[in-house]
């Protein structure tokens, strides 16, 4: 892969209807020559996913990823051993002593990959992705350092596997909690905020096909004063995305109090923002 520079992965990321600010294509850029995963930390619906999507997609890679869930364990991150398998050939082999027969059911054959082992073992280079990290416990964390410090897995049975190529490494957190120290010390550091209505205008124009300029450029701005109220849930990329749609679906032209009224329920999801937000957005005189 190798991109020249950050203006190349922003272009790259373009492409792919992906509106990077700078600070993505230079932490993306850097990763790649530094060999080193992103930590993409910052609230719900801003991109964080979507950017180790996209990015999988304008290099041509595999994704592979890992979302996490708290109980997430070695045996659905790494690898387990196939039980079954291994308790057949116990019972079908009775010519052989047990060393020759547990040398032979922990080997390959009997092992089952799970997604951190896969990337490591890919022949070609991917682009694996370790979604929403922060939701599992801190002690699993540690589970994660040897693949993010050394691109390798220890498996005591077999010995270290070492990966073949270079994966680009995205791992995405919501801070639901603090990350530990070891984990944030192997990673790039990446926050994607909410866009600015100049960089949102433009990902209306790459996601909603038919959206009229000054529509997208009145979504936008709707959408920054909003998120400026003290709500419970911002809107994020994706509702305003939903909104532009509805508009478009509804064949409005212009966004007025009274169609802000009809639809705010698409951008907002509490009751009490709703009302918040109908309530300072049409009285205030915005
Ligand atoms: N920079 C962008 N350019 C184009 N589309 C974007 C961009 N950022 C977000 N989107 C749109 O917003 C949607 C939501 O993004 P995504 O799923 O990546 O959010 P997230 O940050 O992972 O949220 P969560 O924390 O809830 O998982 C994407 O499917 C995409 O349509
Ligand atoms: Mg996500």
């Amino acid at each position: 892969m190798h991109f020249d520079s950050p203006e190349a992965v922003s272009a790259a990321l373009k492409s792919a209807q992906y509106l990077p600010d700078a600070r993505i294509s230079q932490v993306v850029f850097l990763a790649d020559r530094l060999s080193k995963p992103v930590l993409v930390e910052g609230p719900a619906g801003v991109g964080k996913t979507e950017l180790a999507k996209t990015m999988a997609i304008v290099t041509g890679r595999d994704l592979i990823r890992l979302q996490c869930y708290e109980g997430l364990d070695e045996a659905k991150a790494l690898y387990e051993w196939n039980y079954k398998k291994q308790l057949l050939r116990i019972q079908s082999d009775v010519d052989h002593d047990w060393d020759t027969i547990s040398h032979d059911i922990f080997s390959e054959e009997f092992l089952l990959t799970r997604p951190l082992l896969a990337a490591i073992r890919s022949p070609d280079p991917v682009v694996l992705l370790i979604d929403e990290v922060d939701r599992v416990e801190i002690e699993t964390e540690a589970l994660l350092l040897e693949i993010l410090s050394d691109f390798q897995v220890s498996i005591p049975e077999l010995g270290t596997m070492v990966a073949a190529t270079q994966p680009l490494v995205f791992l995405t957190s919501n801070n639901t909690r603090e990350l530990s120290e070891a984990l944030k010390r192997r990673c790039l550091f990446l926050h994607i905020d909410y866009p600015d209505p100049e960089r949102e205008e433009e990902i209306l124009a790459a996601r909603v096909p038919g959206l009229a300029e000054h529509l997208a450029s009145q979504v936008a701005k709707v959408a920054r004063s909003i998120r400026g109220l003290d709500l419970k849930k911002a809107p994020s990329i994706s509702e305003t995305i939903d909104w532009a749609r509805t508009l478009l679906a509804l064949s409005i032209e212009q966004v007025d109090e009274e169609v802000l009224g009809d639809t705010l329920h698409v951008l907002l999801k509490y009751q009490t923002d709703i009302e918040k937000a109908a309530k300072e957005l049409t009285s205030s005189g915005r």
